[in-house]
């Protein structure tokens, strides 16, 4: 059963997906009986993400490729099953970036050039210097509101001509005028910048909603203390503990070193965002499939956006929330599994050591491609680590840490056998 949403504003509107209801639960409270208060810049934001008449043929709208089913991703498989990128609002238009989710977007911090501690014992890489942050994969929007204002105007996405015609299409409908006035002032509409910086301003509240950012997976629950009855035990011994064990050791593995933010055992740990927000190249290889599609050329990804060489083939650290269920993976989608990642990681160690690897990628079954950007490579980082990861127990392990950071909200979408299989 749908619950009524927004104020009743949107029970005139095509039904919203089940998220929706899910959200105006949680934050509306009791504002949502008092169909008569001013609507909040966050439900305006929602009507927007969903709006299909932001795009220029009214087919496609934010959730067509942040889908609140697919964990804020895109699920359209293109041809040949995979999904590593997203066709545009013109039905052809195909882009060379896998949709990260928006999920725990609001936490990117904006870009900026400086060094952080990182908590590593090796002394090494214990600190980092270089860029961080901002949002998209390479960093190229300061934060969610200059974000929200690129998808309506790239002519791959949804293709509007110009931010007046956005604003000519917030007109046209019957609520949006009166929602907007209200919120951004009388005179928001008399310039089509004002209005258009307004429109993405209310997406982005929608975003920063705790809807977007529950830090309630088995991993946050095990943080709880154990007189909480959502406290979660990851059970002594099972798959899952070990891959948290050797997640987080700076022996073990080199993971801790670019994906944490916080400090393991520090005060802001159970905020933990996995991602370090930092830009490495990890010398992945092209994907070849998408580019036999979109015909596209070399992805520089940082050095591509500030124009310095010293950046090529830079993306940022992506969240490892909820991953288990957002593959493909990578800034343009070259694996389709999570095993793969770990195995590639362990391809990446070994070149970073100058040993040679006679390992295979177990989806070409072919040796490992070289990297599509051969230069500034993060060799000091990707070179540590003194397991095997390649060894079954250790790839089993890494997978189940990763599949115990699903929020509560998408458990039930993670295949039970394994779930079973890591003893969670
Ligand atoms: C045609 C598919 C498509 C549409 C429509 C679309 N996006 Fe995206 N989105 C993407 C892709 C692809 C990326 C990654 C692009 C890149 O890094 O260059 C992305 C990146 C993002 C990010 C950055 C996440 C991060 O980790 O940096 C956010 C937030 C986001 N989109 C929100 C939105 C919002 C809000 C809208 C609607 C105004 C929207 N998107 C419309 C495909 C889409
Ligand atoms: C040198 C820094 C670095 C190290 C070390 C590192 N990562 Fe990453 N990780 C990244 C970056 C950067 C990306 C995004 C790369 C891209 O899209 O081009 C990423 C992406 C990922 C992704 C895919 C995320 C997605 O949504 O596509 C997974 C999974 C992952 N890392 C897991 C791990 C694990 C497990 C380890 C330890 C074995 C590890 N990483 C070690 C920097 C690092």
């Amino acid at each position: 059963m749908r619950e009524p949403t927004l104020l009743g504003r949107t029970a005139a509107r095509a039904a919203l997906p089940w998220f929706t209801a899910l959200i105006a639960a949680a934050q509306l409270g009791c504002e949502g009986a008092n169909g008569g208060a001013p609507p909040s810049k966050a439900e305006l934001g929602e009507l927007l993400f969903h709006d299909p008449n932001l795009s220029k043929e009214r087919t496609q709208s934010c959730a067509t490729c942040h889908a609140p089913e697919a964990v804020f991703t895109d699920p359209r498989p293109l041809e040949g099953g995979i999904a590593a990128a997203s066709i545009g609002d013109d039905g052809q238009s195909l882009g060379d970036r896998n949709a990260p989710s928006a999920m725990y977007a609001a936490f990117i911090p904006p870009l900026s050039r400086g060094s952080r501690a990182r908590f590593h014992t090796d002394p090494e890489i214990s600190l980092y210097e270089g860029y961080l942050g901002g949002v998209f994969l390479d960093g190229r929007a300061r934060d969610l509101a200059e974000q929200a204002g690129g998808p309506p105007l790239n002519p791959v996405e949804m293709g509007m001509p110009s931010e007046e015609a956005v604003v000519a299409r917030l007109l046209e409908d019957a609520e949006y005028p009166s929602m907007f006035r209200a919120l951004y002032g009388e005179g928001v509409f008399d310039d089509a910048k004002v209005a258009y910086a307004a429109m993405s301003d209310a997406i982005a509240a929608f975003e920063r909603t705790e809807a977007f950012s529950p830090f309630d997976s088995r991993y946050d629950r095990s943080l709880l203390s154990k007189s909480d009855p959502a406290h979660y035990e990851y059970p002594e011994g099972s798959p899952a503990a070990r891959g948290r064990d050797l997640f987080f050791s700076t022996e073990a593995t080199s993971c801790s070193a670019c994906h944490l933010m916080h400090q393991s055992d520090g005060p802001d740990r159970a905020r933990e965002l996995f991602s370090s927000y930092e830009y490495h190249n990890l010398g992945l290889p092209e994907n070849q499939t998408l580019r036999r599609l979109n015909g596209a050329k070399t992805d520089l990804g940082l050095g591509g956006v500030l124009d310095d060489p010293t950046q090529n083939g830079k993306f940022r650290v992506g969240t490892l929330r909820n991953v288990a269920l957002t593959g493909p993976y990578m800034h343009n989608g070259v694996f389709q599994n999570l095993s793969t990642v770990i195995l590639f990681y362990e391809h990446a160690k070994k070149r970073a050591r100058g040993e040679s690897d006679a390992s295979q990628n177990p989806e070409t079954g072919e040796s490992w491609a070289e990297p599509e950007v051969d230069e500034n490579l993060s060799t000091a980082e990707l070179s540590r680590g003194s397991e095997d990861l390649s060894r079954a127990e250790n790839l089993l392990a890494l997978e189940c840490f990763l599949v115990s950071l699903t929020d509560a909200r998408y458990e039930s979408a993670l295949p039970p056998s394994l779930v079973a299989r890591c003893g969670l």
